[in-house]
């Protein structure tokens, strides 16, 4: 966390960078085979994305530096790439796998990731980020585990368990991008999956009076979502690689893209009980339910699924309020979290963003400070590396919202300082939520409320045990602030969550630069990367 790359000693880098390997930790190897093929997740018959024949796709099980290497084949007749939500890719951009750092993989072809989950530890997952592949599913969950001899503030469950829930659509994700494409918005999701899975399509089975790790992560497309498993508590342990205080909850909103992960004890009458997720904020509300089983259950609990909160946002800020870092426990290194002072470095630079839906050409676009996102001709950090002019240019995007001027289409990339302390303020004058990922980073989220956010607006700031994670909701008409170290060189996209906000142009590109230009703060490009655009032809690094 933080600047914890600086503790390294500086001879671990020449090691990296003298023998291209990535350490001695250990190396876990997956062969992919991405394929279309049909999938009934809600009783008619889609065109789904499949990862080895499978919906949702294989879980990635890894433990704290361990060297994770995806050779991802593309049997889809058009091109296809992976990103991982969460994973900080440490001064590797090449690996995230987005259109602004990666060369898409062309139909037949294959593409390695080579990455190392380097200090990190928690519940992520991965998804397809080009074209609206995301909505055909291709997403998967991430569990990376806290090396032996690190304590990890519970006892082992007696069983871990993953749930990716999200909303879900009928039509097809061609479909939905034409939609997106000529200039409408989505229509209302059909319904909501649990692991790809429709009503009562989940069962998990537990043992009475043992206790059990919920990793759910929320990878639909544009709802909110809370959930809650009847009969029982849940115990918050873990938000996107944070040890939290272990408050308990009845019922748990998750929004876009973020992942947390609950302890629950099986400590009711043995009997089957409700898991439901739930749509957030909508004024009709979708849900579906899984199954708790005991291994002696007597049968269907009585009553109906517990109903949760539906359009209050008061109830889902002081909930977000409430997570906050366990100090004392500690997160992917042994020393506790609360180690680091976030709230007493000094920011060296405040930027404010505001999300917009402005019409440009007719057509409905999505912003951020007014700038709509349209992708260069070469990926920008490809770019960026061979010095290609007239792909993009660093501060085409301002630090500061620009109000009344409707929205305009840019390749958006802002420039930044290597080990610049930045506070960013997320700003939502619209009366839908928001959220927002930063790839590369994880953030304390030092504040949130309602209204305009000013510099007064600081003095309200957590800077003591806020948590740190990669993905921030903003409610209506509300602000989100974050802290984050620039502690990670590369081209990093920070976008909206909701997929056809980010689409249709909610997204950019922070480049993290470092003059130093050394192995020491970036990995050169590997070997293996895919070439294309103005990039086309050129060579990567001899052998
Ligand atoms: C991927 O799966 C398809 C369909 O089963 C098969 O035809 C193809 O040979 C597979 N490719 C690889 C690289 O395994
Ligand atoms: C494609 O897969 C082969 C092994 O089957 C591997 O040697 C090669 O490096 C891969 N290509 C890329 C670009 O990663
Ligand atoms: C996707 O949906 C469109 C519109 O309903 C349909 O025309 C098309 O055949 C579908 N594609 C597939 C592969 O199912
Ligand atoms: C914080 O973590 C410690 C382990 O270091 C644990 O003993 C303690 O119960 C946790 N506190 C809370 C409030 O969750
Ligand atoms: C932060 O800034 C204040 C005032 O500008 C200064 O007094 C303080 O020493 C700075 N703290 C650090 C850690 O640099």
């Amino acid at each position: 966390m933080g600047r914890a790359s600086s503790l390294i000693p500086f001879f671990f880098f020449l090691h990296v960078a003298a023998s291209g390997v990535l350490g001695d930790s250990p190396y876990r190897f997956f062969t992919w085979n991405i394929t279309y093929g049909d999938i009934w997740p809600m009783g008619v018959k889609q065109q789904g994305i499949l990862i080895n024949g499978r919906f949702p796709g294989p879980q990635i099980e890894a433990v704290t530096n361990d060297n994770v290497i995806v050779n991802v084949f593309n049997s889809l007749p058009e091109p296809f790439l992976i990103s991982w939500n969460g994973i900080q890719q440490r001064r590797s951009s090449w690996q995230d796998g987005v259109d602004g750092t990666n060369c898409p993989i062309p139909p037949g072809r294959n593409f390695t990731y080579v990455m190392q989950f380097k200090d990190q530890i928690g519940s992520y997952f991965y998804f397809p980020s080009l074209a609206f592949h995301k909505a055909a599913g291709g997403f998967g969950g991430i569990r990376v585990l806290s090396r032996p001899l690190i304590p990890v503030p519970f006892p082992p469950p007696a069983g871990d368990f993953t749930l990716l829930i999200g909303d879900w659509f009928k039509a097809n994700h061609s479909a939905l991008k034409y939609v997106l494409d000529s200039g409408r918005d989505l229509p209302f999701p059909d319904g909501v999956l649990i692991n790809g899975g429709g009503r009562n399509g989940n069962t998990f089975t537990v043992e009475q009076g043992s206790t059990y790790r919920f990793r759910m992560s929320n990878v639909g497309l544009t709802a909110s979502l809370n959930i809650r498993i009847q009969g029982h508590a849940m115990k918050l342990v873990e938000v996107e690689g944070s040890h939290t205080l272990q408050n308990t909850y009845s019922s748990l909103d998750l929004h876009l893209g973020q992942s947390c992960s609950v302890l629950v004890t099986a400590d009711q009458p043995a009997m089957d009980y409700y898991v439901v997720v739930s749509t957030r904020f909508t004024s009709k509300v979708l849900s579906t339910t899984a199954i708790l089983r005991y291994s002696n259950s007597g049968g269907r609990t009585a009553g109906p699924p517990p109903g949760g909160p539906t359009i209050q946002i008061d109830w889902s800020l002081n909930q977000a309020r409430s997570i906050r870092w366990n100090l004392t426990a500690s997160g992917p290194r042994p020393n506790p979290q609360g180690s680091y002072h976030y709230g007493l470095v000094n920011t060296t630079r405040t930027i404010r963003l505001a999300n917009s839906a402005p019409f440009i050409d007719g057509k409905q676009r999505y912003a951020v400070n007014s700038v709509s996102f349209v992708p260069g001709d070469t990926p920008l950090k490809v770019a960026d590396f061979y010095k290609i002019p007239g792909v993009f240019s660093l501060g085409s995007i301002p630090d500061n919202p620009t109000f009344g001027g409707g929205g305009y289409l840019q390749t958006s990339v802002m420039a930044a300082n290597f080990r610049d302390y930045v506070e960013i303020v997320f700003e939502n004058y619209e009366s839908t939520v928001q959220s927002w990922h930063i790839d590369g980073y994880s953030f304390w989220i030092v504040g949130m409320d309602g209204g305009q956010w000013s510099a007064a607006s600081r003095k309200s700031y957590n800077l003591r045990d806020a948590v740190a994670r990669c993905t921030v909701q903003v409610y209506p008409k509300s602000w989100s602030a974050i802290y984050m170290p620039l502690d990670n060189v590369g081209m990093w996209n920070v976008r909206s969550e909701n997929w056809a906000r980010r689409y249709l142009g909610q997204q950019f590109y922070l480049r993290v630069y470092s003059p130093a230009n050394s192995w020491r703060d970036e990995n050169p490009i590997p070997r293996n990367a895919l070439l294309c655009g103005r990039a086309s032809g050129r060579r990567t690094r001899p052998l």
